[in-house]
């Protein structure tokens, strides 16, 4: 079996998020059941320059935005087809925003020319290379089902992912032409939403199936409260919508293996997470000589997250003899909202911000629990991470977040079961009170430690998500 995965970033080689993660490990995972997946990739020309050179298989002349052409590379085992398109491409900043944190003004073009290439590549266009199944993730790569619905052909199959609904690829009209897109299928039943173009209800529309990553998710964006418009149609077609749960690259994340720790350890030696919260704390300032716990958070720092929500939580953290340590980027005021909370409270708050993957690693393995607190959260991949690093996650029950982690309830801690901590009011009350538990637990060190070694057991890895994965592509193929 063939797929043709499509997607705008792919880990190691560019990622903004989890989306990443996802799309650079589970063309591996797939491997293993024989699956061959390969990833159809923006080239980037700045995130590139140290890729082996590889062989062009395929030229457009008439993508949306001008010409390009697809260069095979394999690359830290994945196979990748790299569109490359330096008029649409080749730029500094970032892949979706330019230095002043605006979306670059051509993301339609940038991102249908993605589409349009993954549609031709899935109709042939490269010699030798005939995907069975089209598997597209999120806005970026939506008007692939798209264009080989209007090019009339009914294989290979497609799949859309959608990794967060909040973004959607909407445009106005007139970007319709550019696109190549038809007219007349400008309608509600079709590609229009609200007057404008959605990248995304068109796969929605024109996929022959649709999943979001996790279960909860996948019930919870059928309503309007988490559907962002978009539940209506989402429920139109629910007989063709799954949730399959993420799983993480457990080589990269291994803390009995990790490059970038002081110490390493697992399930059996756990002291060794100890000389982690020492190396972190002394990397960011913190006191060495709390009593309390570490919490921890990596994360985009936006109102998803529900970090404004934890920043008025803050003085009721430090004053029950916790510490925090902020990893992130993101929206101005909630970074220097974590900056001032740092410096109200030196030595128990810290706050990096920027984008840091190996001191990622040392949070999770110096903390002794991740706060998530988000709104929404699809699937999120930093509880996952907590998990495997005997880092207890605090996480709002919704999405993903709900699936993967076992509240310390009375019933889950007697059955040894509990991984952590769930709780549902998104507000600084709602923190606090969960941060309670959490610093009650921290003091019964038995508890805390059964439960690290509950967390650690837990299983993280593709195995199972991947086999999901490989039984929709089959059920697709017939
Ligand atoms: P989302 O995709 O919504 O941002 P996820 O939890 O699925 O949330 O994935 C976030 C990914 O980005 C994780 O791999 C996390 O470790 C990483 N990450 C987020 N912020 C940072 C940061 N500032 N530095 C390093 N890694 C980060
Ligand atoms: C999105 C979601 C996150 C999910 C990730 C990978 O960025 O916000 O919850 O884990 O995609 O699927």
């Amino acid at each position: 079996m063939k797929v043709l995965m499509v997607a705008s970033e792919c880990a190691p080689f560019v990622k903004t998020g989890g989306l990443a993660d996802v799309v650079g490990a589970l063309p591996t995972a797939l491997a293993g059941l024989d699956i061959d997946a390969q990833v159809l990739l923006p080239a980037y020309p700045p995130l590139f320059p140290h890729l082996p050179k590889g062989e062009e298989v395929a030229r457009f002349d008439d993508l949306p935005g001008g010409p390009g052409r697809i260069v095979r590379v394999a690359a830290e085992g994945i196979k990748l087809l790299l569109l490359d398109a330096p008029q649409l491409f080749d730029r500094p900043d970032g892949i979706y925003i330019d230095g002043n944190g605006r979306d670059w003004s051509d993301n339609h073009l940038r991102f249908g020319a993605l589409s349009m290439a993954g549609a031709r590549i899935a109709m042939g266009a490269i010699d030798g290379y005939q995907p069975d199944v089209v598997h597209a993730h999120d806005w970026q790569a939506s008007l692939t089902p798209v264009y080989m619905r209007m090019a009339g052909r009914d294989t290979p199959r497609s799949i859309i992912t959608i990794h967060n609904i909040a973004f959607q690829g909407r445009f106005g009209p007139q970007v319709l032409g550019q696109l190549q897109l038809k007219t007349d299928w400008f309608h509600p039943e079709g590609l229009e939403f609200h007057g404008d173009l959605s990248f995304l209800k068109g796969a929605l529309m024109f996929s022959d199936r649709i999943t979001t990553v996790s279960p909860t998710y996948a019930r919870e964006i059928l309503t309007p409260e988490f559907g962002m418009g978009l539940d209506g149609v989402l429920r139109s077609r629910a007989g063709f919508l799954s949730g399959v749960l993420n799983g993480i690259d457990t080589d990269a994340w291994d803390p009995s293996d990790d490059a970038t720790l002081a110490q390493t350890y697992d399930a059996k030696s756990l002291k060794g997470k100890a000389a982690n919260r020492v190396a972190l704390s002394e990397r960011l300032g913190l006191d060495t000589n709390s009593d309390g716990p570490l919490f921890c958070v990596v994360s985009r720092l936006t109102g998803q997250k529900g970090l404004d929500a934890l920043l008025d939580a803050v003085p009721h953290l430090v004053e029950r003899g916790a510490q925090l340590a902020v990893l992130g980027t993101g929206q101005p005021e909630l970074e220097q909202g974590f900056r001032d909370a740092a410096m109200a409270h030196p030595g128990q708050v810290a706050t990096h911000i920027g984008y840091d993957e190996a001191l990622s690693h040392l949070f999770q393995a110096g903390s002794d629990a991740i706060l998530i607190p988000s709104r929404f959260e699809p699937c999120g991949l930093t509880q996952l991470y907590g998990l495997r690093y005997g880092t207890l996650p605090i996480v709002a029950r919704t999405g993903g977040l709900a699936d993967t982690v076992i509240d310390a309830n009375v019933a889950a801690i007697l059955a040894k079961a509990a991984t952590g901590f769930v709780f549902h009011d998104v507000s600084a009350t709602g923190i606090a009170l969960v941060i309670d538990r959490a610093v009650e637990a921290y003091a019964d060190q038995k508890l805390w430690q059964s439960m690290q070694r509950a967390a650690m057991r837990h299983p993280v890895s593709w195995d199972s998500s991947a086999q999901a994965y490989r039984d929709l592509y089959t059920d697709l193929v017939g």
